[in-house]
């Protein structure tokens, strides 16, 4: 069983992840780890914690000479910023005048009803969790999920469809997402610059009016054998795994697998992807992948393909209605520094969490203690499919 786990507070001391359960043997690059946690920091409309910040993953757990040694992998991830925060959230006692309480809860997030929840009058405590600085301790675990997946040939990337009302309006194939994740500026995520370039001036809207934008990201998992995941429980069913780990990011409101959204409103022959035999080659092929490559609960051996869709950031410029917590009268909302527009860094963390299910379901149908062990599972797998 692959478990994660994450802990830390957005300006607490590191952000910590454990991962328990990757077989021995897989290969770890500290490189690799520390170019998604950049992937993370990109996009165009980030605020200016990303300048503060330049994420960098150490692995004090679980990895010895570059590999995995089947025990938890523990990683830790300093907060550059943990310095003007040290007498405002100290471990210790420390002192009232130092901290910096939220009284007035912002709109669209955690602050009311962790505050109501937790008993506290200082939504400090809440936001510091809430935030989506976390995703930086999934984004590693996510990293190690991706290194098992590649010794399999599977690869999970993403990219950008959606900025406010701006849209690609075709589908993006394979090649041109791994082209864009090759890139050394992520901008908006988007495959067609032209989409792109209007995705911008969508932002530098937001940007000049003090407001946020949202959008949707598409992450997409390639190579995946068919079989991981299974029709026979509701807990056990991928589609339904990979849309709780997806709706889980901070600001997902809605997730969509293959094209559920336009299949909702089509007649059935138009939606269903047709199956055909390929003699020569011994494979079975479908006409289309409007499934998203899950059917049934299971991988079908086609592209995974998972739409997030992200409102816009809560934190604005220009704040919203909210009540003073201690005095119970109306005030705006407080103000933390914020982003303007995520969605492609929502499609990273995405990434690693379609990656972190994948792994999770991989392991449960081939298992293995060492990485020969699985490989060995794996390929008596391949030969079951090749001589079916
Ligand atoms: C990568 C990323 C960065 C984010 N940055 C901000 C931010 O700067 N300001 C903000 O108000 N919300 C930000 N959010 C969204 C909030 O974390 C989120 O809306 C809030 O925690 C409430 O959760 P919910 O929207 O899922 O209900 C970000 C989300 C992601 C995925």
């Amino acid at each position: 069983m692959l478990r994660f786990e994450t802990a830390g507070e957005s300006h607490g001391e590191y952000l910590v992840a454990t991962l328990t359960g990757l077989p021995a043997g897989v290969p770890v690059s500290l490189d690799a780890v520390n170019r998604e946690l950049w992937r993370r920091q990109q996009g165009y409309g980030r605020g200016g914690r990303m300048k503060i910040e330049t994420d960098r993953a150490e692995i004090v757990a679980g990895v010895r000479h570059s590999i995995t040694i089947g025990s938890p992998v523990a990683i830790l991830i300093r907060n550059a910023d943990w310095k003007n925060w040290t007498e405002v959230l100290p471990v210790g006692q420390g002192q009232e005048e130092k901290k910096k309480p939220v009284t007035r809860p912002r709109p669209g997030h955690a602050d009311l009803a962790g505050a109501l929840k937790y008993g506290f009058h200082d939504a400090r405590y809440i936001l510091e969790r809430a935030s989506a600085r976390e995703t930086t301790a999934r984004v590693a675990a996510g990293a190690l999920a991706k290194a098992l997946l590649a010794q399999f040939g599977i690869e999970v990337l993403s990219h950008v469809t959606a900025v406010g009302g701006v849209r690609l309006e075709r589908r993006a194939a394979w090649e041109e997402i791994a082209a864009l994740s090759r890139r050394g500026e992520v901008l908006l995520g988007c495959v067609d610059p032209e989409t792109e370039a209007r995705m911008k001036e969508v932002v530098d809207e937001a940007y000049r009016t003090g407001d946020t934008v949202g959008g949707v990201f598409e992450a997409v998992a390639h190579g995946v054998p068919p079989g991981l995941g299974s029709h026979i429980t509701w807990d056990s069913r991928l589609d339904g795994r990979l849309a709780q780990a997806v709706v889980s990011i901070q600001a997902v409101k809605g997730v969509e697998i293959g094209d559920a959204g336009q299949g909702a409103a089509s007649f059935g022959s138009a939606v269903q992807d047709t199956i055909h035999y390929h003699r020569q080659d011994r494979r079975f092929f479908r006409g289309a992948n409007r499934a998203g490559g899950v059917e049934g609960g299971m991988t079908n051996g086609q592209d995974i393909v998972v739409r997030g869709f992200l409102k816009p950031i809560s934190t604005l410029r220009r704040p919203l209605e909210s009540v003073d917590l201690a005095t119970r009268e109306p005030a705006l909302a407080a103000y933390e520094r914020s982003d303007v527009c995520v969605v492609p860094a929502a499609g990273v963390i995405a990434e690693a969490m379609v990656a972190i299910v994948l792994a999770q379901a991989f392991l449960e149908k081939f298992g293995g203690d060492s990485l020969s062990e699985t490989r060995r599972n794996y390929e008596g797998y391949l030969k079951q499919l090749e001589e079916f």
